[in-house]
């Protein structure tokens, strides 16, 4: 008789870059203002990664840290999963290059994804490899380089976004912590409304994808906008019912930082106390499959073991969902 294998996230990390885009900085950019911003989305700065270093980069830095803070010994990592939108490459996965700059040996890895949801759908598939009892040292990484698929001449969505990278750890629980469920959608009738259209199979790459600015984020920003708030709080309603839970067993909610109107109209629909809702959009920004995991890294200090997390995300597909996990003893404090 075999008992059942939880998994655990068992330490945390993270990487931004130096460089700050503050708001004062785009408003010498394009047509805005800090106000505009501010008001609209709540973010004042974001990170850029700059040139001659790439998602792989970020994603290595994060998993050093994580590293560095818990002293595991980087030969015992046996897979990476990295959930990233802006890969180095086309062709050649990202996560055995951060795997490699990370100094991992003994790793594999692949990449996913689902966009700004992609951190929120790999831990589903990373908890599997723990709970089957096939891994017990699981990387999950979301990292992205937003600053290099951003059109600066757009207000509409140059000041969304940032670039950083954010880590967990997974190994079978000891304790009580738990991936305990999730509630996982996507339409892909999304794609009109939010997508970077050039470049891949549908549409290559030629003068006129180059000129018509074709490989940068397009976004209905209203669409995505209402979508956004109406998937995270139907699906967080949804996985709570299937957990029997009530938003009064949630001790912490982890939302994606899109935008802090978002945010906030998600946390008055599901009843929660604002205190309880981690927001850190006004440092880094939109940083797409990011967001969770430097959340997690920003804000672990706050979460006690037993503590209950409701994650949820929503983005490009479209995909959304959210995911009910118990917090654990971390091999590592920040
Ligand atoms: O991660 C998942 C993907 N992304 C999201 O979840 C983002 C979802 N969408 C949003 O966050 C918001 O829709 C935005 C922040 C993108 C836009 O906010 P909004 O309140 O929906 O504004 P809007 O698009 O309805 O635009 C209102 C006005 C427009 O001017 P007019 O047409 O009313 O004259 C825009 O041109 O604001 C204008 N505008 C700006 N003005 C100053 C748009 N961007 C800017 C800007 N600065 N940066």
């Amino acid at each position: 008789m075999s008992s059942k294998i939880n998994a655990a996230i068992t330490a945390v990390g993270g990487y931004v870059p130096d460089t700050i885009l503050d708001n004062a900085t785009l408003e010498r950019m394009v047509d805005t203002s800090d106000e505009w911003i501010t008001s609209r989305t709540g973010i004042k700065e974001r990170r850029i990664l700059g040139d001659g270093k790439a998602t792989s980069d970020m994603a290595a830095y994060a998993i050093q840290n994580l590293l560095e803070n818990t002293g595991i010994n980087p030969d015992e990592i046996e897979v990476v999963i990295l959930a990233t939108s802006t890969p180095d490459h086309n062709l050649a996965p990202t996560a055995p290059l951060a795997a490699s700059k990370a100094g991992l040996k003994n790793a594999w890895g692949f990449d996913f994804n689902a966009a700004c949801s992609g951190f929120l759908y790999a831990l589903s598939v990373a908890a599997s490899f723990i709970e089957s009892g096939r891994h017990k040292k699981v990387l999950l990484v979301g990292a992205d380089k937003m600053s290099a698929i951003v059109n600066y001449e757009d207000r509409n969505t140059c000041v969304l976004f940032g670039d950083g990278a954010g880590v967990v750890l997974l190994e079978p629980s000891t304790d009580n912590a738990a991936v305990l469920d999730t509630v996982y959608k996507s339409d892909g009738n999304g794609v009109q409304f939010l997508s970077v259209p050039a470049g891949g199979s549908a549409e290559g790459t030629s003068i006129e994808t180059i000129n018509g600015k074709r490989h940068s984020v397009i976004q209905d920003g209203r669409t995505v906008f209402k979508n956004a708030i109406n998937g995270m709080t139907s699906t967080s309603k949804e996985l709570l019912a299937k957990l029997n839970l009530t938003t009064n067993d949630i001790d912490w909610v982890v939302p994606h930082q899109a935008n802090l109107r978002i945010i906030d109209s998600v946390g008055e629909n599901l009843g929660v106390a604002k205190e309880k809702v981690k927001v850190n959009i006004q440092r880094y920004g939109n940083t797409t499959a990011a967001t969770l995991p430097l959340c997690l890294w920003d804000f672990n200090n706050d979460f006690k073991p037993g503590d209950k997390l409701l994650l949820t995300a929503f983005g490009a597909g479209f995909t959304w969902g959210s995911t009910c996990i118990v917090w654990g003893e971390l091999r590592n404090k920040k």
